[in-house]
C-alpha cells in the first residue's frame, strides 16, 4: 500500500488562504502517496471543492460522538462528510490536553466517525515526563486500548507529545521501536485486521528528516503539522514518500 502524508493544518489559515495552498497542491502532487489534508472547520468545504477530483483527499481535525444536537461549537461525523471530507483526525494530543478529551471519548468519536463513513486517524503519543520516567509504551498501550473499538478499521497516528512543533524527533531506533510496539498491539487486539491498519509517524517531520523517518519498518506514513502549512515542504516529504 503507498503510504499515506496528511497534512493537520491545525488553526491555520483564513479561506483564502486555504484555497490558495489547495490549489498550489493540487498543481504540484506527483504519482506516488496517498495525500490527505486536513484544514480547519471553516476552509475544509471550500478545499474539498478545490480538490474534487484530485488524488489529495480531505479530512476533518476532530468530530463530535453525536450525529446532531445541542452540543454548541462541536462538528458531527456527517456533517463532515456533507462538507466533503474522508477522513477525521481524532484524539490528537492537543485535544487530549486542551480539551480534557479522555481515551474514552476518543472511542466514542471513532464509533461515530466510521457509522458516518469516515476513516478515523486516532493519534497516541506519550508526554516527554512520560518517556523520561520510561512509560511511553505503557502510555501508548493504555491510549490504544482506550481509545480504539472492537472491530477498528482505521489509522493509527503516533505523535509524541514532545516532539510536536518543537524540531526534536525520537531517534529512528525510538520510532521503529515504537512503530513495533504499535504493531503487536493492534495484531493482540485485533488479530489480522490490526496487522493491515497504517501506522503513521507525526511530529517535526519535515523535508530534511522525511526520508529517514518514512523509510523505517512499520511506517505508513507521516502526520505534518507545520510543514503542510507550505506546498512545497509538503509536496517534498510526499516526494519522499514510499509509493507502494
Ligand atoms: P508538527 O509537524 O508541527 O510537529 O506537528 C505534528 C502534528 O501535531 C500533526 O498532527
Amino acid at each position: 500500500m503507498p503510504q499515506l502524508i496528511a497534512g493537520n493544518w491545525k488553526m491555520h489559515k483564513l479561506r483564502a488562504e486555504a484555497i490558495a495552498l489547495a490549489r498550489d497542491l493540487r498543481a504540484g502532487a506527483g504519482a506516488g502517496a496517498n495525500l490527505l489534508v486536513c484544514p480547519p472547520f471553516t476552509a475544509l468545504a471550500a478545499v474539498a471543492d478545490i480538490l474534487a477530483g484530485s488524488r489529495i483527499a480531505v479530512g476533518g481535525q476532530d468530530c463530535h460522538p453525536a450525529t446532531q444536537g445541542a452540543h454548541t461549537g462541536d462538528i458531527s461525523a456527517p456533517m463532515l462528510r456533507d462538507a466533503g471530507a474522508s477522513h477525521v483526525i481524532l484524539g490528537h494530543s492537543e485535544r487530549r490536553q486542551n480539551h480534557g478529551e479522555t481515551s474514552e471519548f476518543v472511542r466514542e468519536k471513532v464509533v461515530a466517525a466510521i457509522a458516518a463513513g469516515l476513516t478515523p486517524i486516532v493519534c497516541v503519543g506519550e508526554t516527554a515526563d512520560q518517556r523520561q520516567g520510561g512509560a511511553e509504551t505503557e502510555t501508548v498501550g493504555w491510549q490504544l486500548s482506550g481509545s480504539l473499538p472492537e472491530g477498528f478499521a482505521g489509522i493509527v497516528a503516533y505523535e509524541p507529545v514532545w516532539a510536536i512543533g518543537s524540531g526534536k524527533t525520537p531517534t529512528e531506533d525510538e520510532v521503529a521501536a515504537m512503530h513495533g510496539f504499535i504493531r503487536a498491539e493492534l495484531a493482540r487486539q485485533f488479530g489480522d485486521a490490526g496487522r493491515a491498519v497504517p501506522i503513521l509517524y507525526g511530529g517535526s517531520v519535515k523535508p530534511a528528516n522525511a526520508k529517514a523517518l518514512l523509510g523505517l519498518p512499520e511506517i505508513g506514513g507521516a502526520l505534518i503539522g507545520g510543514a503542510s502549512l507550505i506546498a512545497a515542504d509538503f509536496l517534498a516529504i510526499a516526494g519522499a514518500a514510499l509509493g507502494g
